[in-house]
């Protein structure tokens, strides 16, 4: 077997220690005599490992006890929707900061059901920054603040939790969440898809303060209301049961990583050193802003944009795989979540070292 370093930006590497675990218990889960995917989600071995991710998921993100954490399918996506659905409560507008295509994508949607203001954006800088706080223009009316916190695509980040101006805070935080510590306390709402930092695609993770729930939009079909989902503890109907144990593993592998803080310590060094590599070569270059840089998502362009295919083309050969930036900016881009090891970042420095010594 020879696994490759992926730096594909979702859905993205899971650490080993979590697909051996996976793979010990496939057939058998405990004494139970069956996989995880065939058990009932009410029967009590199912409940038992939904109950701790829940738990685990509280204890490493700090999550207060005024707050539900739901587990949820229909990816971020349904999020876009299910956001304004659940928290305009008699409200008509909606506030958004627009600082990449993700941010872009969760405006089309809820523009839907409400009307959308744009506090900020960094669209006519091509989104290459993040628009300076005392610049945003947040709407007192609006029924709520929404931001993503890392901008997957173009490789932009916020370093800090935005001040809210008093609205609620909602946050898509699909491409950074526990990749850093965070104050849940200062959110109405988060979302993740999880094939990034969670676990595999196919569930969806949504803390939401207790006092937003049950005001959702008429008609709102059942699954789509977080009061109802709450209530039947994210088992309205069958949830992803084999993905959320699978999240469960990938928490417990957090835990044993030494939590949050030090896997946030280990992103630091890794982003530090791709960055510090592509500055430092006149043949790389990382278009954001300094103080915007992802620690997750790092897109890069070479020199000569021909070299762009031989390169990722090489480095696959070379087992650093899924390097092409997304189809809609080109280029390269090197996503290195948790899971990502730093000595797959260190194969990705030596990597580009070597390539511009046979191409520079
Ligand atoms: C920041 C961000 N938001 C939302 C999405 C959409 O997620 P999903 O495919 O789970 O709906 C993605 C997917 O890559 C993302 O990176």
């Amino acid at each position: 077997m020879s696994r490759v370093f992926n730096f594909s930006p979702g859905p993205s590497m899971l650490p080993e220690p979590v697909l051996r675990k996976a793979q010990q218990e496939m057939l058998e889960y405990g004494t139970c005599g069956m996989s995880v995917m065939e058990m009932s989600h009410r029967g009590k071995d199912f409940m038992a490992i939904a109950t701790k991710t829940e738990a685990d998921l509280r204890a490493l993100m700090g999550v207060p006890e005024n707050y539900k954490v739901l587990f949820l399918q229909g990816g971020a996506t349904s999020q876009f929707a299910m956001v304004p659905i659940n928290l305009l409560r008699g409200k008509t507008k909606a506030c958004y900061v627009q600082t990449g295509l993700w941010s872009e994508k969760a405006v089309a949607e809820a523009k839907r059901f409400a009307e959308v203001g744009i506090a900020a954006s960094s669209k006519e800088g091509n989104y290459m920054s993040i628009p300076r706080r005392t610049d945003w223009v947040v709407d007192p009316d609006a029924a709520y603040l929404h931001y993503t916190s890392n901008e997957t695509i173009g490789g932009v980040e916020f370093q800090e939790i935005p001040d809210a101006a008093g609205l609620p805070l909602v946050c898509d935080m699909s491409s950074n969440i526990l990749s850093r510590a965070i104050d849940v306390s200062r959110f109405a709402v988060i979302y993740a898809g999880a094939q990034k930092n969670l676990g595999p695609a196919g569930i969806t993770v949504v803390i939401v303060r207790e006092d937003l729930l049950g005001q959702a939009l008429a008609h709102t079909p059942s699954l789509f209301d977080y009061r109802v989902q709450a209530d039947q503890g994210s088992m309205l109907n069958t949830p992803p049961t084999y993905n959320w144990y699978l999240l469960g593993l990938v928490l417990e592998w957090i835990k044993e990583q030494g939590g949050v803080a030090s896997i946030e310590q280990r992103n630091i060094r890794k982003a530090s050193r791709l960055y510090d590599a592509i500055d430092a070569s006149d043949f790389y270059s990382n278009p954001v802003a300094p103080e915007a840089r992802s620690r997750m998502n790092v897109p890069f362009r070479l020199r000569e944009a021909s070299l762009e295919k031989p390169f990722a083309q090489e480095a696959r050969e070379a087992g650093l795989v899924t390097l092409e930036g997304h189809r809609s900016v080109g280029g390269l881009r090197a996503s290195i979540y948790n899971a990502m090891p730093e000595a797959g970042v260190d194969a990705l420095i030596a990597f580009m070292a070597d390539f511009e010594r046979r191409h520079g």
